[in-house]
């Protein structure tokens, strides 16, 4: 496996291979979630390339970036086991400078949910995945289903912005227990880990009720609030697959999100119906 830093050697290593580019973009603290993009990319290029950057624009000031899970060896070895052929390692230099060119998160869609609660935060994620992706070139880049809402608004960049790359959603990885492995779930206790539960059973109720054809949005809502009480939900929420308001399910064009605080840490979850 090689271990590039910089992006402009980068750009010459690949620009030189001629072979299909699969890329996974991660902030590293590697799981088994990020390891099932890996597999994707794997079976569908001939090259794989994985980054890890923990981007400082997508924090705000009072966030968590400076105790962001940073695991760099053990990041590397799953990497060279999983069969990476490249390593994008950049420093926050290699990829920012002063003054910079930005892209805006779009004025509806990039200020709800998490965008309404972390103001400011798809502008950071989207202006990094537009430079990473610039950087690699990649013929299809591979984001998980977890972060939905990260993953509408690539996807709608990449549209708009007429970009050369097939975004590839994967799908939600779980414990054994039913949380959605995150690289945040290290900060909980054992006994926040219990209470997250609640998130996921919040939406299995969901699933049970649209099971039973009760459809409308708000009587889901009402029951998925009464599963999580009393976390302090940051909201439950029940979308079309653009992101726009429903009334009722659409079986195969909805979303459900939550995002929730367990102690401290912010929790997403969702299912796509
Ligand atoms: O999902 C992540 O890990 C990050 O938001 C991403 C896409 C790598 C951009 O920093």
């Amino acid at each position: 496996m090689k271990i590039i830093s910089d992006p402009f050697e980068l750009k010459k290593y690949l620009q030189k291979i001629h072979k299909s580019v699969g890329f996974v973009p991660t902030m590293g603290a590697l799981h088994e979630g990020h390891i099932e993009l890996i597999k994707n990319a794997k079976k569908e290029n001939e090259i794989v390339v994985v980054s890890i950057f923990v981007n400082p624009t997508q924090f705000l000031a009072d966030e968590d970036l400076d105790k962001y899970p940073r695991k760099d060896e053990a990041d590397k070895k799953i990497c060279q086991l999983c069969g990476v052929d490249v390593l994008f390692f950049p420093k926050a230099d290699d990829i920012y400078s002063y003054d910079e060119v930005k892209v805006c998160a779009p004025d509806v869609r990039g200020y709800i949910l998490e965008g309404a609660t972390r103001p400011g935060h798809f502008s950071g994620v989207l202006t990094v995945v537009m430079k990473l992706l610039n950087i690699v070139s990649a013929d299809k880049a591979y984001f998980g289903k977890k972060d939905a809402q990260q993953l509408h608004l690539i996807s709608l960049m990449v549209k708009q912005f007429f970009m050369n790359v097939s975004i590839v959603p994967v799908d939600i990885v779980r414990d054994s227990d039913g949380l959605a492995l995150s690289s945040r779930n290290v900060y909980l206790s054992e006994k926040e880990r219990q209470e997250a539960l609640k998130i996921p059973k919040s939406l299995y109720t969901a699933s049970q009720l649209i099971g039973k054809n009760i459809l409308k949005t708000q009587e889901i809502k009402k029951a998925m609030f009464e599963v999580l009480a009393p976390l302090s939900i940051e909201y439950i929420e029940i979308l079309n697959r653009n992101f726009e308001m429903i009334e009722e399910i659409e079986l195969g064009n909805t979303i459900i999100l939550v995002e929730a605080l367990v102690g401290k840490t912010r929790l997403l979850d969702n299912i796509w119906l």
